[in-house]
């Protein structure tokens, strides 16, 4: 599909209509981010029910590193579909579903034996990894950051922390669920500076288990390595080094929530290894399945085997046309990897250039987003709306709501991003 054609108003007629009849039939609590509807996507490109062609930089919320309609997944899906669909892996187990696991297993950061469970979202890996650190240690708390996103299920809506829209009005939570401070160095809880401040934050955590909760009753301590919904931060390097080396030294288990900064976003398998850690068990959802949903938690053999048998699983868990896609996944990315770290820095390159004054730059690799000075999200609203307007698709986040991140799928052309980039940079202008 060629890239952007704009033969209506945004939205057209026919997206209007699906929108008046979706106002009668869904759920008010869905939100839309955009007001268009889709009819086709392919590579880094959307056409919408009007006809109108965008280029897609949210990829379904960072689903879509190798691309809408990989040719590998869709070929892998295609045969899966001629085989089976659905078993159940509890009941007749099926070749695909291992064979994942073993490569999940290959493929962590460390050199720990390990195991795999898989799940349909990343709230549900988020809830298993609970489970199974509550299980090997024989703990209940869960310490998690501020600014932190895991999910919307219950426990995870515990864990996650921007109140609004998502935990305001749905209390109470699931108990022994503690929160510290993340490394948000451009607005730095603590109001210190890298590298003067050593790593304060990391380090508070001995602190933590003094006044807030003793270690004695902490399981584990969960973390994105790069926040997602909250901002696309990017710990100094050290962090979770300091992180992990605290925790273990209190018997506690490190869960590294990798569901949006993992697969590929940061250019590295996993954003574990550019701070050089094994986490104990470490959550994969969004791009592993290429577009359907599946999620992961893969962790050290003993910790994922404290649970018995019958203690995880779904009847969905592990589907096979989603292990089938997923296995496509795992080969093509290390092909796109080049092409990843290249989007990274043309993104990183045009953002600075073109970022208003005070604003902050930031990420991993090609997981980038720009952080605008005002602490509301009117301006990216303004921002998202002028873009759509031009054909491109675009995501805000953030605490505030007041960050622009960059979800391209890694298939995009030169002229695709250039094209992205400069409509970005007509908006920003005002
Ligand atoms: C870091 C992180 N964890 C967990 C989740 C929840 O994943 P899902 O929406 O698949 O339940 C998300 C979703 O955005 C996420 O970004």
């Amino acid at each position: 599909m060629s890239t952007i054609q704009l033969k209506t108003a945004i939205p057209g007629p026919k997206s209007k209509a699906l929108s008046a009849r979706r106002a009668q039939s869904v759920a008010r609590g869905l939100s839309h981010a955009t007001p268009v509807y889709v009819a086709r996507a392919e590579g880094a490109v959307l056409e919408d029910v009007d006809g109108n062609r965008y280029i897609d930089l949210a990829g379904g919320i960072g689903c879509l590193n190798v691309g809408h309609r990989s040719p590998e997944v869709v070929t892998a899906i295609h045969n899966q579909l001629d085989n089976f669909l659905h078993t159940c892996v509890q009941v007749t187990a099926y070749e695909n579903y291992v064979e994942l696991a073993e490569r999940l297993n290959r493929l962590a950061p460390g050199t720990s034996p390990k195991k795999t469970i898989l799940l349909n979202t990343g709230a549900e890996a988020v809830e298993n990894a609970v489970k199974i650190a509550r299980a090997y240690t024989k703990k209940p708390g869960i310490i998690a950051f501020e600014d932190a996103f895991h999910g919307r299920t219950m426990m995870t809506l515990a864990l996650t922390s921007k109140t609004h829209p998502y935990k305001a009005g749905f209390h109470p939570f699931p108990s022994e669920v503690y929160r510290i401070p993340y490394a948000y160095c451009y607005r730095c809880s603590y109001n210190l500076k890298y590298p003067s401040c050593d790593l304060f934050c990391a380090r508070h955590l001995e602190d933590t288990f003094k006044r807030v909760v003793a270690q004695e009753g902490v399981a584990a301590v969960i973390a994105e390595p790069v926040l997602g919904e909250g901002g696309f931060v990017a710990p100094p390097k050290d962090f979770f080094k300091v992180l992990l080396e605290l925790c273990h030294k209190h018997n506690v288990l490190f869960v590294a929530d990798e569901v949006q900064s993992g697969f590929g976003r940061t250019g590295a398998l996993f954003a574990c290894e550019y701070y050089g850690i094994e986490p104990d068990l470490l959550i994969t959802a969004k791009s592993i399945g290429g577009g359907l949903p599946l999620a992961a938690v893969t962790g050290r053999a003993e910790v994922m085997d404290a649970v018995p048998a019958g203690g995880l699983g779904g009847t969905f868990t592990g589907n096979p046309v989603s292990c089938a896609a997923a296995i496509a996944v795992l080969e093509a990315l290390p092909g796109l990897r080049p092409r990843a770290e290249e989007v990274g820095r043309r993104v990183r390159e045009r953002l600075t250039e073109m970022a208003p004054e005070s604003s902050n730059v930031r990420g991993l690799g090609p997981m980038i987003a720009v952080e605008l000075p005002e602490q509301n999200g009117e301006e990216t609203a303004r921002i998202t709306k002028a873009a759509r307007e031009r054909g491109l698709i675009l995501l805000s986040c953030g605490i505030y709501g007041n960050v622009i991140r960059i979800l391209v799928p890694f298939t995009v052309t030169d002229a695709e991003l250039d094209r992205g980039l400069d409509i970005l940079q007509e908006c920003l202008g005002g």
